[in-house]
């Protein structure tokens, strides 16, 4: 039993030291353990000298192990608290993402640096608009057709006091004329919304750059020189304009506003449906009862509003086919610019 004993120690006590993880230091610890574990069971058939002798020696040696144990225990966690503390300073940081301007917006500070230069200054409004403000204030009778065709998302239905999303950036002219003294100069960059049948030219939700010019002598000759100058300056290349006759409620007389197609230079190409010239902006003289309506006094001021399709200015710039592009958010396009 000595002898046994004496095995028992030198083995637990070699198999404990060459441990390689806590894991197998714990069965180790357990095996050897229940080993002594029968030692002291089977001492009852010793004789009462025997018992001493073995009793004491078993009890050092049980205890021998178990500060063995303990001590590479320790040695153990210590050094898993020194690996998860360790810092390597040589390891090539993690990049963080930067994003950047949508080009929609990219272009829009393009477009107010070149106004700015004009003389204009830069408004914005309300993207949830009252009727009033998007309608009847811009003299679009209650049951008038230009309704419909600007029909958009309603929020609010109560009679009179309806919201909707707005459906141009030209209610902005009202809010800015009832809150400031004439003359005016400025440009409403903004989204706009309107109830489409999704395609490859129309969206939902879409960007208009409004422009209003109001004082004692504006003409459609002043409004000519600022778009012409505007279209140079932002397509970087010489333009032809030309006005053709159209029809809004809140200007009088007014136009549609083309541009030489600067695919072909006029020639006439698919782009341009042959035609040599791309619709651009809608546009018109300012009329009388929008003044009323916003307390400038029609008889002492005149001037011009126009308001660009600013989604289709950016896809006439960088020859994009598909507005959707703009909203999708698929960063193979968007990292473009
Ligand atoms: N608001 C008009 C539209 O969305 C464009 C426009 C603005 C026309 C200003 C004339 C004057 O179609």
């Amino acid at each position: 039993m000595n002898k046994k004993l004496e095995l028992i120690k030198a083995e637990a006590l070699r198999e404990i030291e060459s441990s390689k993880d806590e894991n197998s230091l714990n069965k180790i610890y357990k095996k050897h353990f229940k080993e002594l574990s029968s030692i002291f069971s089977q001492m009852g058939t010793l004789s009462p000298e025997e018992k001493k002798v073995i009793g004491v020696k078993a009890n050092e040696i049980k205890q021998a192990i178990t500060i063995s144990f303990e001590n590479k225990k320790k040695n153990f966690t210590k050094k898993d608290k020194t690996n998860s503390e360790f810092f390597d300073i040589t390891i090539p940081g993690k990049k963080t993402k930067v994003g950047h301007l949508h080009p929609i917006t990219q272009a829009i500070n393009e477009a107010e640096n070149i106004f700015r230069g004009m003389g204009f200054s830069i408004v914005e409004g309300p993207e949830l608009e009252d009727e009033w403000h998007n309608f009847d204030a811009l003299n679009f009778p209650e049951d008038h057709p230009a309704r419909e065709m600007q029909d958009t998302f309603f929020v609010k239905n109560e009679p009179k006091k309806r919201l909707l999303m707005r459906t141009h950036t030209s209610p902005v002219q009202i809010r800015y004329m009832l809150d400031n003294k004439p003359p005016y100069r400025i440009i409403v960059p903004g989204r706009v919304f309107r109830n489409e049948a999704t395609d490859a030219s129309h969206e939902v939700n879409f960007h208009q750059i409004e422009g209003l010019m109001v004082d004692k002598e504006i003409s459609v000759a002043n409004f000519k020189a600022v778009i012409e100058e505007f279209c140079r300056e932002f397509f970087n290349r010489d333009v032809k304009i030309r006005l053709r006759p159209s029809f809004f409620p809140f200007t009088e007389p007014s136009f549609e506003v083309d541009m030489s197609c600067s695919e072909c230079k006029g020639k006439g190409c698919s782009l341009c449906s042959q035609t040599g010239w791309l619709e651009i902006l809608g546009a018109g003289i300012v009329h009388p009862s929008v003044f009323k309506n916003s307390g400038v006094d029609p008889k002492k001021w005149q001037g011009f509003a126009f308001g660009l399709g600013w989604d289709r200015w950016v896809m006439l710039k960088y020859k994009i086919n598909d507005i959707r592009l703009f909203y999708n958010g698929d960063l193979r396009f968007l990292n473009q610019f």
